[in-house]
């Protein structure tokens, strides 16, 4: 059975600038990988290198065993990305621009109203769904993308950093339904600079640092691990 995600060796330079560094990572179908890692760590350019959405200049990627090169088609139609910037067309209705998605895929146009439908209802935005998505508040854009992303019913969800700046209850209610498509058997890959989530959510986690990989299993192993022993607790001053 073909790994969901195989990633060996990517490499990725702009220009002199290494973002990705010799990255070797398996997602086993069904898993629940946090890919966790601080701001300019190479998070999203990893997921872009997936998707197809950069090059990069070493390594290779399979998605089912497939090649997101070779094969791209293919492979893309088997993932659906929640981007970490809203990038809605602004010409189109917030339904429209769900079914227009589902068009990209392949789904025929009365299946995809059909499931734009149930998504918006599933998200609670159904009522807005002739308005236009410059008038929605970030939470709900946020949800908006996810949507999108779960149009053509990929096997494989890739989320880049789906709570920045989310308020508690969209984490509740998105950790939940991710929690929910998991259990349904999609595989899931989310990136996060928060622990807590990656804690929270995952069965297997990455972490990256400046483009490497320093550390990638399953989460409990990671949790045992006597060298994270320390626990360190952050303050900030409110007003610094
Ligand atoms: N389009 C780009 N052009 C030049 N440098 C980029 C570009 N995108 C990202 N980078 C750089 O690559 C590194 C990794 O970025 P990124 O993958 O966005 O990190 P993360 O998603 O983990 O925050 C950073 O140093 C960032 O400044
Ligand atoms: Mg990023």
């Amino acid at each position: 059975m073909p790994e969901a995600i195989e990633i060996n060796g990517l490499t990725k330079y702009y220009g002199a600038l290494c973002a990705v560094n010799d990255v070797s990572l398996v997602v086993h179908e069904g898993d629940f990988i946090a890919f966790l890692g601080p701001n300019g760590a190479g998070k999203t350019t990893t997921i872009h290198s997936i998707t197809g959405l950069c090059n990069f200049q070493k390594g290779s990627i399979r998605v089912f065993g497939s090649d997101v090169i070779g094969d791209y088609r293919k492979t893309r139609r088997l993932i659906g990305l929640c981007p970490q910037e809203f990038n809605f067309d602004p010409f189109l209705s917030i339904e429209g621009l769900l079914v227009y998605q589902g068009g990209y895929f392949g789904v025929p146009k009365a299946e995809a109203l059909k499931r734009a439908r149930e998504l918006l209802a599933r998200f609670k935005l159904l009522d807005k769904k002739d308005g236009d998505f410059r008038k929605l508040s970030g939470g709900m854009k946020r949800r908006l993308l996810l949507c999108r992303a779960l149009m053509h019913d990929p096997k494989i969800l890739i989320l880049d950093e789906p709570t920045a700046g989310a308020d508690l209850e969209l984490k509740h209610h998105l950790w939940d339904f991710l929690r929910e498509l998991n259990r349904a058997g999609k595989t899931i890959f989310l990136t996060t600079h928060y622990m807590e989530e990656a804690e929270l959510l995952s069965k297997t986690v990455a972490i990256i640092d400046k483009g490497k990989i320093i550390h990638c299993g399953d989460k409990e192993t990671l949790l045992k691990n006597e060298n994270l022993e320390k626990r360190y607790l952050e303050l900030i001053r409110e007003n610094d």
